[in-house]
Parts: C-alpha cells; structure tokens; sequence
C-alpha cells in the first residue's frame, strides 16, 4: 500500500492505493476514506453505491449511516446511474427527487462507475456546505471511477 504524499493530485493517490489490490470492497472502502480526509471539512459523506438486484445498494462509505437502496432513476445517484453522467447539485433542497440521507446535506457530486458502457456503480459525495463541488472535483472523481474500471472490471 502507498502513503499519500501531499503534491500528489487526489486520483494519483488513489491510482497508487489500489494499484495491486484484487478486493473491489477494500478498495473502495480505503477509497471512500482517502477522499472523505482529502477533501475534508467539505465531505460530510463520501461513498459507493452499486448497481445489484436492478438497484443501487449502499457499499463502502464514510460519514453519517445512510440509505441503503436507491431506485434507477431516483434521487441523484439514480438520476447520475440513469444519465451515466456526473451530476453537481449546487443545492440539494432545490434538485426534484433528492433524497435526503442526511439533514446536513446542502450540496451533492455524483459520479457514475462505467465498465463497457454500463453503470456498475456511483461514487457520491455530500457536502454541508452549499455550491461546495465544481469542474475540478468532477475531474478528479471521474479519473477515480475510470481508475477503478479499469482496475476491477478488465
Ligand atoms: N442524496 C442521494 C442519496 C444518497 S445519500 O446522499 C448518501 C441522492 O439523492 O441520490
């Protein structure tokens, strides 16, 4: 396992953290804590959701306990899995069909986990803070999720 270092950008750490490792759920339980302490104050909830039994169903994650199914096209996982598109939700109170975890939650980034053109999963993160995501926080969660395809899924 790879330590961290300060220069490196959030999706190198993460490309170094799982390069070898055959567990899709360590993996994405170390994933969802190196993102969760990254980005930390703005995450208050940062984890995977996985497409199984036609439903997304809550996998690793960090921060408060939350849903554990979402329906295909629901909420913004939903909305995300159904559009196989990051979705940035500037304020989550405003976003038809969000669904609230946490009452905490202001803000929301979604991206989906494509493996041959089929959403296999999404990465969420949830902030306190409205308007707390942006371009850069889209690049670097879409590198993770393509990382993670081609690490577990090839
Ligand atoms: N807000 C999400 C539900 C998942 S929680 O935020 C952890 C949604 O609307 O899909």
């Amino acid at each position: 396992m790879h330590v961290t270092s300060e220069k490196e950008s959030l999706s190198n750490s993460v490309r170094h953290l799982i390069e070898g490792e055959t567990n899709l759920i360590s993996s994405l339980a170390n994933i969802s804590a190196l993102i969760h302490q990254a980005w930390s104050p703005v995450s208050l909830w940062c984890g995977f959701y996985l497409v199984n039994n036609s439903q997304l169903e809550l996998g690793p994650f960090q921060g408060p306990i939350a849903c554990t199914t979402i329906q295909y096209a629901k909420g913004v996982c939903g909305k995300s899995w159904e559009n196989s598109e990051t979705i940035i939700v500037k304020n989550v109170h405003e976003f038809d069909g969000h669904i609230a975890c946490s009452s905490l939650s202001n803000s929301e980034i979604v991206t989906p986990i494509i493996v041959k053109g089929e959403v296999i999963g999404v990465l969420d993160i949830d902030s306190e803070q409205f308007d707390a995501f942006n371009k850069h926080h889209q690049v670097e969660l879409e590198l993770i999720c393509a990382n993670i395809a081609t690490q577990f899924f090839t």
